[in-house]
Order: C-alpha cells, then structure tokens, then sequence
C-alpha cells in the first residue's frame, strides 16, 4: 500500500498499478511490473506482436506443439486434468486437446475474465465432451486449484515464465510441482541464441513493440489520470548476454515533469523506467531450474533452429514437503 496526496485532499492510500507504478518510479533504478502491459489494448497489441515475422517465438513454439502432439499426448497420459497458467486464446492447448486420450477437464486461469469466458465459450462448442471450468485470478498468487477429476497436468506456454526473476521463477515453478502432485508441466520456454535475432524480435520494423511498451505510459494516462508525453519517451530494448535476458526500457528523451497521483515524478534526458526482461535459458540451464522447483524433468522437444523449447516435466508424487 501506497500514500499518496490528491490535490485537494488530504492523504489517501492507493493500491495496485497507480501504487506499483508510483514506487517504481521513485525508485533507482525505475522499473514496474510487465504484468501491467496487459490491460485491453495492452492485451490486443501482444496478439499483434505474436503474428509479427520477427517475433519467432508463438509461431516456433505452435511449429513444435503441432509436430510433437502425439508424443506429449503420450508422456502425458490418458484422463489429463488440465490447467492453462494464463490462458490466451487457447490456439496452443486445441493441438494438444486433438491429441491426447479422453482428456477429462479443462481449467484456463487467467486475470482477465473477459477473455477468459469468450474462449471458454469457443472451447465448450468445439469440444462437447470436456468439462470446462475457467478460474479467473492470479496464478503468481495463488494456485488453488478446484479438486482434481484427473490426473493434474499444467499448461504453461509462451515462454511466459522468462518474464520472471529466476528467483520469482524458481518460486512459481516450486508452487506448481506442489500442485500439479503425481502429474507434470507442459512448459515452453524461449533458449538462448544470437543476439542479433533477440534484437529483431523485440524491435520490430513495424513498430508494434514500441507501442506494446509505450501502452503503459498511455494506461497510466487513460486509469490514472497521469499526463505522460508518449513522444518524450522512447522504446529501448536490447539483449544482456550476461544475465541472458532482453531488458526493454522506456528511456526519457529530454529533461520533463509527469504528474501521477498528485505527485510530481522528474526524468533526466536518458533516464530509464525499465519495464521488462525476458530471460532465454539453455536446455540443461531450464532443466536445471525445474529440478530445484521439485520436477523431474522427462522429455524436451524443439525446432530445428533449437530457437525454442517445450519441456515435460513430471511433478513429484504427493508434492512437496
Ligand atoms: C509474454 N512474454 C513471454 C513476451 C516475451 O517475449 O517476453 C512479452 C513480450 N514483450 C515484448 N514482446 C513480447
């Protein structure tokens, strides 16, 4: 929770974005959560960047997904009680739903219910036979699940997970082997390689991405009255081979004043909020991670450019102590 003063008022506390932004920016170095990228047009702007020819990892990963089904079906087993983390518009989990025996339930969690209940709606009409329960909520949060009908599988793809601290990463991962107990995690995860490609990826000629970023600054405008200049602010991201991870920054391109919440934030020329990273792992680098989580990692399947991943993990019996 966040203090902070309106202008005609005394002090009054503020939560969620309007308080993770205001900290963020106070502090050094300025940085905020990539979650909050994701309100509508946030949201729609990310489909944008999935179709983009140098955004290689949603087509990479369907590529993988459509050629390997029948082998994950297998790994997986027959009856899966399935759970998506973060739910999209379900193209990757109809793949796997296709190939796998008599899949018993289907539960997509996702913090947008809207979305959430359009693709449940599509799922229920194309799928009669499997049981389909959306769970809107925060899967960092928490992970209560409603009682297994199955065995528990996880769905995880996009590379989602390399949005997090390997610390915060390590955390979520362990929280899911606990519940996904005596099942596994289908998970993919974006490798490691040149960086000239990880550059294209994330500064896209048609500018998509550098809307994608800027669209923090203008939700910030639209939900908390802000008055950010999008024109004074330029999208930066480049690849950190040392840490593996893209950063992607807003930098300021001149000295400015942006009033949120009653208060006054100043930038520097070249001062950075820094919204995003994006780690890239290796094979055994990924392996290595979901075995301290608590999972026995069992099989991986790529591409033939190795510019992606798609693990299955076994989660231990009973969970974990
Ligand atoms: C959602 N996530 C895995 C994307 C990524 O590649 O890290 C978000 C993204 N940011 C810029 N482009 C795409």
């Amino acid at each position: 929770m966040t203090l902070m003063r309106l202008p005609d008022s005394p002090i009054i506390a503020v939560s969620g974005f309007a308080a993770d932004l205001l900290n963020g920016l106070q502090q050094r170095p300025r940085s905020v959560s990539p979650k909050y990228f994701y309100d509508e047009a946030g949201s729609q702007l990310f489909e944008l960047i999935c179709e983009l020819p140098e955004y290689y990892p949603t087509r990479t990963e369907l590529g993988i997904l459509a050629g390997h089904a029948e082998e994950m079906a297998a790994v997986i087993g027959p009856a899966a009680d399935i759970v998506e983390y973060g739910a999209g518009a379900s193209r990757k989990i109809r793949l796997l739903l296709d190939a796998l025996e008599a899949p018993r339930r289907f539960v997509p969690l996702d913090i947008s219910g809207e979305h959430l209940q359009q693709a449940a709606q599509r799922l229920r009409e194309d799928y009669p036979g499997l049981q389909i329960q959306p769970l809107v909520g925060d899967f960092t949060h928490n992970l209560a699940l409603p009682p297994a009908v199955g065995r528990r599988v996880g769905f995880f793809p996009g590379s989602s997970i390399g949005n997090f601290e390997p610390r915060e990463a390590l955390g979520l991962l362990s929280r899911m082997a606990s519940s996904l107990a005596g099942g596994g995690l289908l998970i993919g995860v974006d490798l490691v390689k040149t960086p000239a490609v990880l550059h294209a990826a994330y500064n896209d000629a048609a500018g998509v991405t550098a809307r994608f970023n800027k669209n923090l600054l203008l939700r910030a405008n639209r939900e908390l009255g802000a008055d950010f200049d999008l024109d004074a602010f330029a999208h930066y991201a480049y690849y950190n081979p040392i840490q593996q991870r893209i950063e992607m920054h807003l930098v300021s391109l001149c000295r400015q004043v942006v009033r949120l919440c009653g208060e006054r934030i100043h930038f520097a020329e070249g001062d950075s909020l820094h919204t995003e990273n994006s780690y890239k792992y290796t094979i055994a680098g990924f392996q290595t991670l979901a075995r301290s989580a608590g999972f026995t990692p069992q099989a991986v399947w790529t591409d033939p450019a190795q510019a992606f991943s798609v693990h299955w993990l076994a989660a231990p019996e009973g969970g974990r102590s």
